[in-house]
């Protein structure tokens, strides 16, 4: 039957619009009850319910812009090159504020951050290994460990934070422990971020460090479900390997995130077969 269009269908209509919804979210999971309800009760966002409430409708147009800038900035971020996207947040570093809000209001969703399992596996080892942080963002890494971190973001908002490339950094070849990317494969030449952190590693047991090349990534768990359009991680697994590592550790075992630890070998691929690297879809987030 045609839905007869009254003034109230068409506001329960903006209503519905006007939620965000995040490729991996607790809410599409059946499995978690108490964040299903506390989403649904906030309207689409528990981080939501922990700003202030809008109180009249220009805060409230206020928050559907801010809601769609970074859905905007954020399919940039996953459609374009490291180079492009160096150049956009280049021409407008306000952009990039603007998309680290988004990005913070939406970790709110997750029950847990994998920048923190990063920084407890960093903890459990020795301070004395070098980190180079790829796509740092806030530069939580270098804020929570003893660790010498170099921070690479596109825009610096923090003297420690070195604002570039990624797939260009300025670091010297051999000259870091462990490399981190931290949902920070965004770019749709992601190949270059991961051979450019293979530079600047250390082969394992090098220079008298025992325990160095580490390369660690965590990602967006639908971006590795073949199932839903993703890649297969088995794919990703064997490019990074072809590239001159071995794989440490898989965990799937978070809802939202996978964790993959390789190290570098100690002497570079003799075969230098072309390297197939799988696509990784983008990460978008709705309107609904
Ligand atoms: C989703 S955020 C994650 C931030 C941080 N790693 C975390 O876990 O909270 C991804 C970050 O990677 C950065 N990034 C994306 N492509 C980049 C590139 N080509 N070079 C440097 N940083 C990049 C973005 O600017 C963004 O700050």
């Amino acid at each position: 039957m045609k839905e007869v269009t009254t003034s109230r269908n068409r506001k329960r209509k903006r209503q519905r619009n006007s939620k965000e919804e995040p490729c991996e979210s607790p809410k599409n999971k059946n499995n978690d009850k108490k964040m299903q309800r506390d989403t649904k009760n906030d309207g689409g966002s528990s981080a939501l319910s922990k700003r202030p409430k809008p109180s009249n409708f220009l805060d409230t147009l206020r928050e559907k812009l801010s809601g769609g800038n970074f859905r905007r900035l954020n399919e940039k971020l996953y459609t374009c090159s490291g180079k492009e996207a160096l150049d956009y947040f280049n021409e407008d570093p306000t952009l990039f504020d603007m998309y680290h809000t988004g990005y913070q209001q939406q970790m709110t969703n997750w029950p847990e951050l994998p920048v923190n399992s990063i920084i407890n596996w960093l903890s459990s080892k020795s301070s004395s290994l070098v980190v180079a942080d790829f796509g740092c963002g806030d530069a939580r890494i270098a804020k929570s460990v003893k660790n010498k971190v170099f921070s690479f973001d596109l825009v610096s908002k923090d003297p420690s934070v070195i604002a570039c490339d990624m797939s260009n950094t300025p670091l010297e070849s051999s000259s870091v422990d462990v490399a981190v990317f931290c949902l920070s494969l965004m770019g749709t030449n992601y190949s270059s971020f991961i051979k450019e952190a293979h530079r600047v590693l250390r082969p394992r047991h090098s220079l008298g460090v025992f325990n160095s090349g580490w390369l660690l990534i965590a990602e967006v768990k639908s971006r590795f479900d073949p199932n839903n359009g993703g890649a297969d991680p088995k794919d990703f697994v064997k490019a990074v390997s072809d590239l001159g590592f071995t794989s440490s550790l898989k965990d799937f075992s978070n809802k939202m995130f996978i964790l993959l630890h390789f190290k570098k070998k100690e002497k570079p691929n003799s075969n230098k077969k072309k390297i197939e690297w799988p696509e990784l879809k983008a990460c978008l987030y709705k309107r609904r």
